[in-house]
């Protein structure tokens, strides 16, 4: 017997995913067969991964919008559940570091507090609400939320990110059970640290060697290794997950002496 994983029929938004790691979960979930909104705020970038989705054979629908902006989320969303006639599965992987970058708790001021918990908490825990609320109408989904590894330890210089991801696995908890019922099941996913282009241009070569020497599989997570999982976490395989943290990252969260990465 041979198990497949089959997304055939499914419509999936993917936010962020004009770049980086939402760009291969993107991929991804075409490749298993799901419809796939590429939502972003790049247009040129929404447009290349469509047509890169459509040259493998796939269907997928570029949505442009700035996702800080709480009317322009609303949107992304809906326009998003509209070209596709549904949305059955939702991936919240916008996410940064915020204005505040990398930086010691006792420089971080109340600008740097708020825009790190708006681009990471506030914005997920809105896209989430629009996207349940169609669920909901739908008869269930899946909601997949892209967390940290930073959330599994203390995280120096990155307390901001490091708490705002943290928040959103608490969030992804209370929403498995507010929304279970409805058949919606919640998930947050987190990759070890992944060379995407922000993340290359802020580590230097002795900070990846560091991270890869502590890391128990002994290298980076690839970009496409969230998206793996994402795949199997949106499929009927997964039928019985709900709520949770769940990581691909090759072991790192195990590590006790891994340095602050930035992801
Ligand atoms: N790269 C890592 O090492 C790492 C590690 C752990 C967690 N993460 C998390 O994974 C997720 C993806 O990270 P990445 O490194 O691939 O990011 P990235 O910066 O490479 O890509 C993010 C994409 O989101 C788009 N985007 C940014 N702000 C937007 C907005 N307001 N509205 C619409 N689109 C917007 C960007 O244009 C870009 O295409 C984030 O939530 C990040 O926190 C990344």
């Amino acid at each position: 017997m041979t198990i497949a994983i089959d997304l055939g029929g499914r419509r999936a938004l993917v936010t962020g995913s004009g770049a980086g790691i939402g760009r291969e979960i993107a991929r991804w979930l075409a490749r298993a067969g799901a419809v796939v909104a590429v939502a972003d705020i790049r247009g040129d970038r929404a447009d290349e991964i469509v047509e890169s989705i459509r040259a493998e054979g796939g269907e997928a629908h570029p949505v442009v919008a700035d996702a800080r902006d709480d009317d322009q989320l609303e949107r992304m969303v809906a326009e998003s559940a509209e070209k596709m006639g549904g949305l059955d599965v939702a991936v919240n992987n916008i996410g940064m570091l915020g204005s505040g970058g990398t930086a010691p708790l006792l420089e971080m001021d109340g600008a740097a507090w708020r825009d790190v918990l708006d681009q990471n908490l506030v914005l997920t825990a809105l896209s989430m609400r629009a996207e349940a609320r169609i669920m909901q109408e739908e008869g269930g989904g899946v909601i997949i939320n892209v967390s940290s590894g930073e959330t599994t330890r203390p995280a120096p210089f990155l307390g901001g990110y490091g708490a705002a991801k943290a928040a959103i696995n608490h969030l992804t908890d209370t929403a498995a059970v507010e929304w279970g019922p409805s058949g919606i099941r919640v998930v947050a996913v987190a990759p070890g640290t992944t060379l995407t282009e922000a993340v290359a241009d802020a580590l230097d070569d002795e900070q990846v060697a560091a991270i890869v020497d502590s890391t128990p599989l002994l290298r980076m997570t690839e970009h496409d290794e969230l998206a793996r999982l994402t795949v199997f976490l949106a499929s009927d395989l997964a039928r019985c997950i709900t709520g949770g943290l769940i990581l691909a990252d090759a072991g790192a969260n195990l590590s006790r002496n891994r340095p602050a990465t930035g992801g």
